[in-house]
């Protein structure tokens, strides 16, 4: 399987923004390999072995190539020494027919969480998702991941579901797995 990224130019990007709770400056951009293999794989690898917000047991660097950067990734940078320390990416939910519904997946470095970032990549999403075609947004939420539910409430997603029991998680066990939602079109 070919897990070279498509790299997908915007009018705008690169662009610095400011965070409001720390006044640290940020540099907002698409995934680039050459600046943010490294930091994001080790976000990544980090967030697996917690064991508590995504699904895999265990990673490796080609699967974090196929299933986190491959398609329409955005990265968040510390203006100060170019280090990588979030990111997310849109994907259709599912194909052909539900193609236009996108699902996004959000990574921040552990030392940089409830800084507002979380927050600040639905802000993008908001912006971005429509520019790649999708008319609305879909988000699976383990129950007990509390900033995850935080930020998508304020961000105007709306629960719509939840599969009891859904998953199994380190430290927690038999866990719920919530649906939000939000509509990006008035149609
Ligand atoms: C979920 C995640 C992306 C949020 O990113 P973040 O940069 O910390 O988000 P923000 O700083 O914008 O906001 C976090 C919010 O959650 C709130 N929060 C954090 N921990 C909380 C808790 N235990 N209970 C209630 N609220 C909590 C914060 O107060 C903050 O709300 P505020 O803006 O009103 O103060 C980040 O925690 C993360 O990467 N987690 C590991 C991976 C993950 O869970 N991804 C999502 C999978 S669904």
């Amino acid at each position: 399987m070919n897990t070279k990224p498509e790299i997908q130019n915007f009018d705008g990007l690169p662009q610095s923004i400011v965070l409001p709770k720390t006044g640290q400056t940020v540099i907002f951009d698409v995934y680039r390999p050459d600046k943010d293999f490294q930091d994001l794989y080790e976000i990544w690898w980090e967030v697996i072995d917690k064991g508590q917000s995504y699904l895999q047991y265990t990673t490796n660097e080609q699967e974090f190539q196929e299933v986190f950067v491959s398609k329409s990734c955005f990265v968040f940078r510390l203006m100060d020494n170019n280090k990588t320390i979030g990111a997310f990416h849109l994907k259709p939910s599912a194909p052909g027919r539900a193609s236009h519904t996108g699902c996004y997946e959000r990574i921040v470095h552990k030392d940089y969480r409830n800084i507002g970032l979380g927050g600040l990549m639905l802000d993008m999403v908001d912006i971005y998702a429509p520019l790649l075609g999708y008319k609305s947004l879909i988000a699976y939420v383990f129950a007990t991941n509390d900033a995850s539910i935080a930020t998508n409430l304020k961000k105007g997603l709306v629960q719509t579901g939840c599969i009891p029991r859904a998953v199994y998680l380190k430290a927690f066990g038999f866990t719920d797995t919530l649906i939000f939602h939000k509509s990006l079109t008035n149609d």
